[in-house]
């Protein structure tokens, strides 16, 4: 079954083709960060328009790389949310206008569990029961994945999701958007014990995170110390990213000690940062626990994971109707529906 797979949420218009759930026939993203880059964060209303630009000629370039006709493939899944509403009204309508136009199956996809799926689109993925870690711009949850149906949801963020702190921050130091990739480069080199952020742990228990109160004291840093100079901005960079790194990381190995999961898959744009999956693995090594990551190209938003997690739900015949519509926030195990 090959299956053109559409995503649209925030601001990378992306279109894949997958084969059976599991071999990438093509895979384009057209990214927005020059334009939202001018503005330190994505733009909404700038992010739709640039949706319904892009969203043809990405979807065309799929068919083109795949080498395939349009009457060769047999569903289309599109991104159905959480996300910016108007951003995901493009991709979502587009996906379900040609699906109906070619009489296709349509399946509306949960892009946190398509992060989830992501990690079956490796030569190695991880195997059931484990630990999932989503982290991206606007999410850090952790899940009990059971089944490539079966999304626990254990903890989330209660304020900012951690990319979301990792762009607060490079904006702060001027360092421009997306922060993530730009703090974790410009940390290279830096002692990252060298300023002692805080670790918000919140109760003993819980699997729950906020990072708001470390933005707060890295804004307050920055302030105090006058922080202006390249090398002064690397060594904040370095420290937050540690003070990050150690809440995810210990969260998620508590997460997985407490369901006896030897396995931790994490997805999501912050799953790129190798320095955090480096950390997190060797600290996850000393208690039994393997850590998984999706390939490269696919830790961010992409059109495969949207294939690939809409693949098992057309297999079930969970399809999407034409009056079903898109949902702007967090509604997990309701793909399809
Ligand atoms: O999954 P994604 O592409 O979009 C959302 O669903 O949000 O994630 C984007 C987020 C941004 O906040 C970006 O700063 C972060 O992922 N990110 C990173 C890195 N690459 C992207 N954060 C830390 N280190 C990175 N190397
Ligand atoms: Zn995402």
């Amino acid at each position: 079954m090959i299956i053109l797979g559409i995503e649209s949420s925030c601001d990378e218009t992306a279109a894949a083709l997958v084969r059976d759930g599991r071999e990438i026939l093509s895979s384009v993203v057209a990214s927005q960060i020059d334009v939202h880059n001018q503005y330190g964060g994505v733009v909404p209303e700038l992010a739709s328009r640039m949706h319904l630009e892009a969203i043809v000629p990405v979807v065309e370039q799929a068919f083109g790389k795949a080498g395939l006709r349009v009457d060769e493939i047999d569903a289309v899944a599109a991104t159905r949310g959480p996300g910016l509403t108007g951003a995901l009204l493009v991709g979502f309508t587009f996906a379900k206008s040609f699906a109906w136009a070619k009489n296709l199956d349509f399946a509306g996809v949960n892009h946190l569990e398509a992060h989830i799926h992501s990690l079956f689109l490796s030569d190695n993925p991880p195997e059931f029961p484990f630990t999932a870690l989503v982290v991206s711009g606007g999410h850090t949850n952790i899940y009990n994945v059971s089944s490539e149906d079966d999304f626990e949801l254990m903890g989330q963020t209660r304020d900012d999701a951690a990319g979301e702190a990792f762009d607060k921050v490079a904006k702060m130091l001027g360092l421009g958007y997306p922060g993530g990739p730009v703090i974790e480069k410009t940390a290279i080199g830096k002692d990252p014990g060298l300023i002692s952020f805080p670790r918000t742990m919140l109760e003993p228990e819980s699997f729950d995170f906020s990072f708001s109160g470390l933005k707060s004291s890295v804004a307050r840093y920055i302030h105090t110390e006058n922080i202006r100079t390249d090398s002064e901005k690397a060594q904040v960079a370095a420290s937050f990213q540690e003070a990050v790194i150690d809440v995810l990381s210990a969260k998620v190995i508590m997460a997985a000690q407490h369901r006896a999961n030897s396995m931790i898959g994490v997805a999501g744009g912050v799953s790129a940062n190798r320095t955090f999956i480096k950390k997190l693995s060797e600290k996850a090594r000393k208690k039994g626990i393997k850590v998984f990551t999706p390939p490269c190209d696919l830790c961010g938003d992409n059109g495969a994971m949207i294939a690939a997690r809409g693949y098992s739900l057309i297999r079930k015949g969970r399809l999407c109707t034409l009056e079903q519509d898109v949902f702007s926030r967090e509604k997990i195990n309701t793909s399809g529906f």
